[in-house]
């Protein structure tokens, strides 16, 4: 890679750098994801050790892939956004690297202390507090890097995308601060600093505003830029982004209670959660909406861009994600939901359809630039990649909305002599298919990883440092 990169330049090193390791800790944790969702299958594969049972390589999961998969994602494709949108290099290379390899380092943490059996035990918040506190740090780091860039940005306007990966940064650090203030008692446990009813409070506003802001807030931002790039079409309404923004992120941030419904949380809180789940639906599809109808007059694109095909489908996953999260926000659905698969099939609509597509397709469009190349080394490739993820994302939800169903009206059923109609072991019984389904479907879209891994390895071992030092010469007219 080139190193002697001139000042004029943009930093693409480390948007190259977090972008091949999102491709590699997607391979990881979702490689990791079939073999837990293989465990459910064939128990047996929890070997008897400690360190591989399910409860410790679960957390894992969704460490690797929300913060490692995700948050690399997020890194390279903020860090690429913001320096050409505003057309200037990122404020400090020094900082920017200490993101990359402080980020590494959580991970590397995470990987280490989670199947040790190291954990806080909050759900998204388990690693252990001198990792949660070296994430902080890198995370103020981020923030310094990415507001200074916008500080010292040459346009006069801040593009929409920016305000999105901006209110991600904010509320990621705010979120992460609160709900980890604790009392460490050794060197790998801490107890938190709440106690009973308000420490579940806590952790659920955090829990469901890293969705709101991690998962959704950041890759809306993405959604920003790659989409129209990709159309090659201005952005359908820029009035909409903005109300889109405002409604988003006011809304968000109220919803936490929906998760703790019939819990020893006051009523009111609970009801309240779930009026503003309902009314979050409004500026979710408001903003779906914006992205599809980018597409007004490109739609035929469609039948031969596969990374716009990923763009659009990400987008239908949304809004079926967040149709569906509502309506789970509803007291009376709740009940029946609530412990059951179908929450687990709600959560990959939203983070393989959306999260996961919406990357994938961002990193096909933007890995040729960064490194200087005109386009990847295989569209074919890519176009299997496309059928493989939207198969298997299909395969994983809907098995997940047949077994949820089935388990939660199983458990609710009664004889007229007010016992139980099916015991719990009948109930997983019946589930069983839908787990192999599930295992299959992961499988489908973890494949489609290592085509992705493949086509990236033909494209960055073809490029050369000269084009892609000529490809991050900050373009004065039309940057973005
Ligand atoms: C090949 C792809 C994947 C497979 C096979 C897979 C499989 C699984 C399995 C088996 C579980 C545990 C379910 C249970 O406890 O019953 C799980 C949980 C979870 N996964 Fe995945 N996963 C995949 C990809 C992803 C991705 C890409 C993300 C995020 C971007 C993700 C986020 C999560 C989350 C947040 C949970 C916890 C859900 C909850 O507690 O309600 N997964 N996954
Ligand atoms: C308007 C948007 C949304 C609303 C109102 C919403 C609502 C809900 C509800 C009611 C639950 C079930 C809580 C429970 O019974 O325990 C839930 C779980 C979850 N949702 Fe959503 N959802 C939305 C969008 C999304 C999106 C787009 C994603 C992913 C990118 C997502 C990820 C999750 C996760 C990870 C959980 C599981 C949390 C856990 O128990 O570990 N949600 N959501």
């Amino acid at each position: 890679m080139s190193t002697a990169i001139s000042p004029t330049a943009y930093n693409y090193k480390v948007v190259r750098q977090f972008a091949i390791m999102t491709v590699v800790w997607g391979i990881l944790g979702m490689g990791l994801g079939v073999f837990i969702a293989s465990q459910l299958v064939w128990p047996e594969l929890n070997f008897g050790l400690p360190w591989t049972t399910f409860g410790r390589l679960r957390p894992l999961h969704t460490n690797l892939v929300i913060f490692a998969f995700g948050g690399c994602a997020l890194f390279a494709t903020s860090y690429y956004v913001v320096q050409r949108t505003c057309q200037t290099r990122l404020i400090s290379d020094g900082l920017a690297a200490f993101t990359f390899w402080g980020w590494q380092a959580v991970i590397v943490g995470a990987g280490i202390s989670l199947p040790l059996g190291y954990t806080t035990t909050k759900e998204y918040a388990e690693l252990e507090w001198p990792i949660a506190i070296l994430l902080a740090i890198v995370w103020v780091i981020y923030a310094v890097v990415f507001f200074g860039t916008i500080a010292k940005r040459k346009t006069k306007h801040i593009y929409v995308g920016n305000w999105f990966y901006g209110a991600f940064i904010l509320v990621t650090a705010m979120l992460h601060i609160v709900n980890h203030a604790s009392l460490p008692v050794t060197l790998f446990k801490s107890y938190s600093a709440y106690a009973g009813a308000t420490d579940a409070m806590i952790q659920w506003w955090y829990g469901h505003n890293a969705v709101g802001f991690f998962l959704t807030t950041g890759f809306l931002g993405m959604m920003y830029y790659f989409v129209p790039k990709q159309a090659e079409r201005p952005i359908y309404s820029y009035r909409l982004s903005i109300v889109h923004f405002w409604a988003l992120i006011t809304l968000y941030i109220w919803a936490g209670p929906h998760h703790l419904h019939y819990t020893a949380l006051p009523d009111w809180a609970q009801s309240l959660g779930m009026a503003m789940s309902i009314i979050l639906l409004a500026p979710s599809w408001g903003g779906m909406i914006n992205g599809m109808m980018t597409l007004s007059g490109a739609w035929h694109k469609l039948r031969t861009d596969p990374i716009l095909r990923f763009l659009v489908v990400s987008l239908a996953f949304y809004g079926m994600s967040t149709f569906e999260g509502p309506m789970m926000a509803i007291k009376t659905v709740n009940s029946l939901s609530h412990y059951t698969d179908w929450t687990i099939g709600h959560v990959h609509a939203g983070a393989l359809g959306w999260v996961a597509m919406i990357s994938i397709g961002a990193l096909y469009h933007m890995i040729p630039k960064i490194f200087g190349r005109a386009q990847m080394h295989s569209v074919g490739l890519i176009n299997t990649h496309f059928w493989l993820a939207t198969i298997g994302t299909v395969l994983y939800i809907a098995s997940m909305w047949v077994n949820g169903i089935t388990q939660g009206l199983m458990w609710r059923a009664i004889n007229d002599d007010g016992t139980l109609t099916y015991s719990f072991v009948e109930a997983l019984q019946a589930s069983h298919p839908g787990y192999i389904v599930r295992a299959l479907g992961g499988a489908f879209f973890a494949s489609g990883m290592l085509f992705m891994a493949y086509n990236v390895w033909r494209t960055v071992r073809a490029s050369d440092p000269a084009e892609a030092e000529a490809a991050a010469k900050i373009a004065v007219v039309g940057a973005h």
